[in-house]
């Protein structure tokens, strides 16, 4: 069969067990075109959390990592959500475990702590409040300046957030390895080839490559500020992924990734064949136990009411 033919009989065979499972498919801005194209919705961590916190679906089909089907997992426990690739994994998320924020915390007996949902659930039940690289600085320009305030585990988050906010913040060491890919001479050589492109930065991002910025931003946020922004050039420091969505949506517009090499091998472990196996044998099913899963989403509620 040509590849045109067999994706256009996935895509079908997809639509069709979608609707008899009464699934949603939700996909991250950074999986591949083809898993973006099929979705229902697509979006970043925030956007997607909050449409699975609010859909009737009964199954929601994850197309990211695991971290992200988990915090739907927390916030939808009636729902069956299924993560198409077992081995779909972060390995930002996988720098810190429960039981090393414990003894952190044990050192910091008085510090608040704020979680990067790019985390496990275990480590979210043991966090007071989330947070997404949508809403990092909104939570932590939130708190109070009287406490410790411990942020886990992305640092260069983490030291955006702080440096906004003037709020002095405990850093956990850790890193997303794709983001700290991308180095600032990667953007000075994409800004002389294209002198009046805008620069957008995703927060994961180093400082030295944020201080080139011309805007901050979630990838979500990326997608509405490409859609109202005047420049016809726009250089785009993050994973590689979003390029499919902010083409398709602005054909007008030219954006020019900042590196190529900024490739989460994760993210791009999802494909259309995993979609249908996955509603298929309705594998892989993302359980957190019913204890973390009541901590856990008191810290991500916390976070969604601050919007
Ligand atoms: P966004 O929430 O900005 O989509 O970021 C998710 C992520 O994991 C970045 O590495």
């Amino acid at each position: 069969m040509l590849n045109a033919d067999r994706d256009l009989h996935l895509r079908e065979k997809i639509a069709a067990l979608k609707q008899e499972r009464k699934a949603l498919i939700l996909a991250h801005n950074y999986q591949l075109g083809e898993v973006q194209d099929i979705a229902d919705f697509g979006g970043d961590s925030l956007e997607l959390s909050q449409i699975a916190a609010k859909t009737d679906a009964e199954v929601i089909v994850f197309c990211g990592v695991r971290f992200m089907a988990e915090t739907a997992a927390i916030l939808c426990p009636d729902k069956m959500v299924l993560l198409p690739d077992v081995n779909a994994g972060c390995p930002l998320a996988d720098m810190i475990t429960a039981q090393s924020l414990r003894e952190k915390k044990q050192e910091l007996p008085r510090a608040y702590v704020v979680c990067y949902v790019n985390s496990p659930a275990s480590v979210k039940a043991e966090s007071d409040v989330c947070c997404t690289s949508a809403n990092a600085l909104k939570v932590v320009e939130k708190l109070s300046s009287n406490d410790d305030i411990l942020f886990v585990p992305d640092q260069y988050l983490g030291h955006y957030a702080s440096s906004r906010s003037g709020k002095k913040l405990i850093l956990w060491p850790g890193f997303c390895p794709t983001h700290v890919r991308i180095s600032p001479e990667d953007i000075l050589r994409q800004k002389e080839q294209y002198p009046k492109a805008k620069v957008l930065v995703h927060p994961e991002c180093k400082p030295e490559v944020i201080s080139l910025a011309d805007e901050v931003l979630s990838t979500g946020g990326m997608c509405r500020l490409a859609a109202k922004i005047e420049a016809e050039e726009i250089i785009v420091a993050t994973e590689v992924g979003i390029i499919h969505r902010l083409s398709k949506e602005n054909p007008d517009k030219h954006f020019i990734p900042a590196s190529l090499e900024a490739i989460c091998p994760y993210m791009k472990l999802i494909t259309l064949e995993h979609i249908l196996h996955s509603l298929e044998e309705m594998k892989y099913h993302i359980r957190v136990p019913e204890e973390i899963r009541l901590k856990a989403k008191s810290a991500v509620e916390k976070m969604l009411e601050f919007g």
